[in-house]
């Protein structure tokens, strides 16, 4: 069987991987890829958003199964292309992805169908967000409807904070059309969780929750980034919290869908802010997260393809999704400056033996030697039986990867392990 993987990150390599462990799988295509997923997949230059291309290659190569996994051609209709053309896909339909492809639309939907979020108002000019947002109460958080590379969200602390914050996004068009419409939303405050759920349109199976820390720095300081570490499971995500989202957020959230002729099969993510009043949706995410995925799918003891399919057949309610009881920890390793600006080029170097997983997102292989090659370079995940034991081994592993310029964060998981005592 012939797979291809749509995607080129350490999210792609973590899937790659897992679905390496099918013995029935004999190829994997990525596509781009990168330097790193090359030693796990055939990596084929083509990009992520290159619908005509994808379709073509999958063709062409007989490809029996498609893994479409970042948000920007989930959004453009990668699945719809693909299946048109008799490719079988993992992801939802462009109609479906716009969940995470519109804030408004997002926001919409959860006021239309109950479901908990901050409160909010849409403006569609900026006369008018301005306006409102002299009167509104701070900090506000303001949100350019469309993709906009996870950068869209800005906090403001006061009422300057928050014109400015309009006007990039709806003046100068920071975020390109992206910014035509903004959200406006009251500031919540709470612990963060991110889960990850399969879903087939009918039933909603969370995987394991996670936490993301998104600062670039220690103690989260430093700029908003696309994720430094993971470590899953959340301690703040109890059983009590998990029965209570699956009843006030997930199974109304997939229902929403339906009632909207928008049925989401793949993987919904559910970004909740565990607020006093109660867990409240954040955002969601068309796709598997990243970092959440390095840590998510390692605790995964179910086959990924079966999973995967059965989303997409509609037989999830029959298919068993096992995890580990174990928990994971994945610390980022990036290039020093990044998100700024940083250096690049540099050989990466892993020790024999490492105990982790390296999942690898910025790097490209030049004359057999593996060049970092982004911002954020790879993620060192280790798993074990617990929490405090996973964080520490994955700082332990840490060590075993050097390369130029690296930087990490060295309190990933710290939080979560102040909450457990
Ligand atoms: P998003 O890109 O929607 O995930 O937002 C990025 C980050 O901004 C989230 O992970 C939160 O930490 C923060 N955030 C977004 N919306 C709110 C809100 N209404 N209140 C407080 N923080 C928020
Ligand atoms: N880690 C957050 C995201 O994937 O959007």
């Amino acid at each position: 069987m012939k797979i291809a993987v749509v995607g080129g990150g350490g999210r792609e390599h973590a899937i790659i991987k897992k679905l390496r462990e099918n013995k029935e799988i004999e190829k994997i295509y990525a596509l781009p890829g990168n330097g790193g997923i090359a030693a796990d997949a055939e990596c084929v230059d083509i990009a992520a958003t290159d619908l005509n291309e994808i379709v073509r290659f999958a063709k062409e190569n007989t490809v029996d199964f498609a893994v479409v996994a970042p948000d920007d051609p989930l959004v453009l209709g990668a699945v719809d292309a693909l299946e048109a053309a008799g490719v079988p896909c993992f992801g939802p339909e462009k109609k479906a992805a716009i969940i995470e492809g519109s804030k408004v639309f997002s926001k919409n939907l959860m006021k239309k169908y109950g479901i908990p979020t901050a409160r909010y108002e849409v403006f569609t000019d900026s006369a008018a967000a301005l306006d409102y947002l002299e009167r509104a109460k701070m900090p506000a958080v303001i949100k350019a409807d469309g993709l906009a590379l996870g950068k869209g969200v800005i906090i403001a602390q006061d009422h300057d904070e928050a014109s400015a914050a309009v006007r990039t996004i709806m003046e100068d068009r920071k975020f390109g059309d992206s910014g035509s419409q903004v959200v406006v939303e009251e500031f919540l405050t709470g612990p963060e969780v991110s889960v990850l759920s399969f879903t087939d349109g009918k039933t909603v199976v969370p995987m394991v929750s996670s936490m993301d820390h998104k600062r670039a720095r220690d103690n989260d300081e430093g700029l908003n980034t696309g994720g430094m570490g993971t470590i899953a499971p959340n301690p703040y995500y109890t059983a009590e919290i998990a029965e209570r989202c699956m009843r006030e957020i997930f199974l109304p959230t997939i229902e929403a869908m339906n009632a909207e002729g928008r049925s989401f099969k793949g993987c919904l993510y559910f970004g909740l802010m565990l607020t006093p009043e109660g867990p409240k949706v954040i955002e969601y995410n068309c796709r598997f997260g990243d970092p959440e995925t390095q840590v998510v799918l390692p605790l995964l003891k179910s086959d990924l393809l079966t999973v995967m399919r059965a989303c997409r057949e509609g037989t999830l309610a029959e298919t068993p999704v096992e995890f580990s009881g174990g928990a994971a920890c994945c610390v980022v390793m990036a290039s020093d400056g990044y998100p700024e600006r940083y250096e690049k080029g540099y050989e990466i170097s892993v020790d024999v033996g490492i105990d982790a997983d390296v999942f690898v997102a910025g790097a490209k292989l030049e004359g057999g030697r593996l060049l970092t090659n982004g911002g954020r370079v790879l993620g060192v995940t280790a798993t074990a039986a617990d929490l405090p034991v996973a964080v520490s081994k994955a700082y332990e592993q840490v060590e075993k990867v050097r390369f130029g310029n690296a930087y990490y964060r060295h309190d990933i998981g710290q939080r979560a392990l102040a909450a457990l005592k």
